[in-house]
């Protein structure tokens, strides 16, 4: 079988590099995007292998750029195969220092560059293509001084299980990843007291993105996958069962 061909969003992220040595091993041939061009550069001396792994300067949250991106990967790979899309922003804040153009800026990062680039990639792709899109339990369960990031992830996973049923019909699978925190060097330096019991690292996450870019998940339509290590919301109500009545000892 040819390897596939899977455009990378916001490869110039902190996740990317875990899923581009993943994928990479792997064989697919990727195109990584991002806007930050000496990021890129970066990338394109670590990974680059011309016809296997190339990067290119683009917005994808711009129609335009978006559309480059998905033309530049069926020129220079010769066909299409998917979207992993990491481009995403987090911004938090409460409600009353938060203006409408941060809410704007998170839709924007979180789930419009989503739908130029899924618009963008859609027309090249054929039977048994992947979509990938990166969610948090926040959608679910916003905690306080999160709503503008949480709203635009809700948006993201409401949009992606429409469009799930929709592309499911050609054969497409379009899943999200649900991760919490990711445990990053940038993350142990901003937060030294936070307790990384409760992260998972970008190559747990990378895992579950080659599983759901593989044909282990063929029976994925419109899932959503928790890669939350140990994570979870904690209450005063919380604390195990009492005493006696069962629980690990
Ligand atoms: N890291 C975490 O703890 C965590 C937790 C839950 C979910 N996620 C999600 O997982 C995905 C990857 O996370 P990450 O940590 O790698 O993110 P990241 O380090 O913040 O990188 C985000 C990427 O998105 C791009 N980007 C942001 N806004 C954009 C826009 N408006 N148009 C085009 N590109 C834009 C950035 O490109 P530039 O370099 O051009 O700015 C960068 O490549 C994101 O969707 C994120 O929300 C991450």
């Amino acid at each position: 079988m040819t390897a596939p061909v899977l455009v990378v969003t916001g490869a110039t992220g902190r996740l990317a590099e875990a899923v581009v040595e993943l994928l990479g091993a792997r064989g697919d041939r990727l195109l990584l995007t991002g806007r930050d061009k000496d990021r890129l550069a970066a990338l394109e001396r670590r990974y680059g292998v011309a016809g296997r792994v190339e990067t290119l300067a683009t917005d994808v949250s711009d129609p335009e750029g978006a559309r480059l991106a998905a033309e530049e990967a069926v020129g220079r790979f010769g066909r299409l195969d998917g979207l992993v899309h990491m481009v995403g922003g987090f911004l938090a804040g409460p409600l009353f220092l938060t203006d409408t153009g941060a809410y704007e800026r998170m839709l924007r990062d979180n789930f419009l560059s989503a739908v130029t680039a899924t618009q963008a990639v859609l027309p090249h792709l054929a039977e048994g293509a992947r979509l990938v899109y990166f969610s948090t339990p926040l959608a679910d369960e916003p905690l306080p001084a999160l709503s503008a990031y949480a709203a635009a992830k809700a948006a993201l996973a409401a949009w992606v299980r429409s469009v799930a049923h929709e592309v499911k019909r050609s054969g497409i699978h379009a899943n999200t990843v649900v991760m919490t925190m990711a445990d990053t060097p940038d993350k142990r330096r901003e937060r030294p007291g936070m307790n990384f019991d409760h992260t998972v690292t970008p190559d747990l996450v990378a895992r579950v993105v080659a599983f759901l870019t593989s044909e282990a998940a063929d029976g994925l339509y419109g899932s959503r996958v928790p890669v939350l290590g140990r994570f979870e919301f904690t209450s005063e109500l919380g604390g195990g069962p009492p005493p006696g009545v069962g629980g690990p000892r």
